[in-house]
């Protein structure tokens, strides 16, 4: 039996960390003097199978149902590698890089040489996330790629998304029927499943752990999927409490609404920063 994978921890000091573990490179917490800003359930499984309920999976090659293999692709049930382990820069923040390479696993879904870098750098109140991909092989291939960042909160119904106004969104829980934003802050009180396209590249997030905002900014991601189970998912859910759906929020960066399409030898690139805001 093979042992499970490890988590690798970026340590900053002042007790600001981020764990990242190598099933999914999956972020399964990030500190912020000692304050936890991300949400796990208590019933994520960490079997080094399933996706990890929680934290910031990495979905790739696709996001939603895919005809070719598991929902929300396989990049985040697959072990990945750490590429060069945590260190320290002169600024005193803490940088580490992850890849996935294409491997037979990976090839008997989707038939396609790549290589992908993830490379997280952890700063006093920011997490930054650097993406690429590189398509190896000799054809040109399709994906669609998202941050899955699991937002812990106090309170959901508390929580409003600024940033999203003037947006189309696709409404997954009215069978994908097209609106159109018209919010300035949008709130989250019951099954919540969007994908907003085109959003601006900042997002603001209000009351987030100890009432802060945060600002979630993007590059070359142009959507943004907000999503809460709410109670009748969570008890569908075998992985996430029944009373947990208050304490998140899913606002994930992502290219989802068209895929990417990229030919031989090339890559794409794209990058997110998580910043906590100390004025409330
Ligand atoms: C969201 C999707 O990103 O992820 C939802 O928009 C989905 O449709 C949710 O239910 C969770 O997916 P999973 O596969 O982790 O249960």
């Amino acid at each position: 039996m093979s042992s499970p994978p490890d988590v690798i921890l970026l340590d900053r000091g002042n007790n600001t960390t981020c764990s990242v573990n190598l099933h999914g490179a999956t972020i399964v917490s990030w500190r912020v003097n000692n304050q936890e800003q991300l949400f796990v359930s208590k019933q994520a499984v960490f079997d080094g199978k399933k996706a990890i309920r929680g934290g910031v999976p990495f979905i790739f090659p696709q996001f939603g149902a895919w005809h070719l293999g598991p929902q929300h692709g396989f990049a985040r049930t697959s072990t990945w590698t750490l590429e060069s382990p945590p260190e320290r820069l002169e600024s005193g923040d803490v940088e580490a890089m992850f890849s996935l390479t294409d491997s037979e696993h990976t090839r008997s879904m989707w038939n396609f040489p790549f290589r992908v870098f993830y490379r997280l750098i952890l700063r006093e109140k920011e997490l930054h996330f650097n993406v690429s991909v590189s398509n190896t092989g000799h054809e040109s291939f399709a994906f669609t790629l998202l941050l899955h960042t699991y937002f812990k909160v106090p309170d959901v119904r508390r929580c409003q998304i600024g940033g999203l106004k003037g947006c189309t969104y696709v409404d997954k829980v009215q069978n994908g029927l097209v609106f159109r934003e018209d919010r300035d802050a949008v709130a989250v009180g019951e099954f919540t499943d969007r994908v907003y396209q085109d959003t601006p590249p900042e997002q603001i997030i209000s009351n987030v752990v100890s009432g802060r905002k945060m600002r979630v900014m993007k590059y070359n991601l142009p959507d943004t999927v907000v999503w809460n189970p709410w109670l009748e998912n969570a008890q569908a859910m075998g992985d996430f409490g029944d009373e947990e759906y208050p304490n998140m929020i899913c606002v994930e960066a992502g290219r989802v609404a068209s895929p990417v399409h990229l030919p031989s030898g090339t890559v794409f690139e794209a990058s997110q920063i998580l910043q906590v805001h100390y004025c409330v």
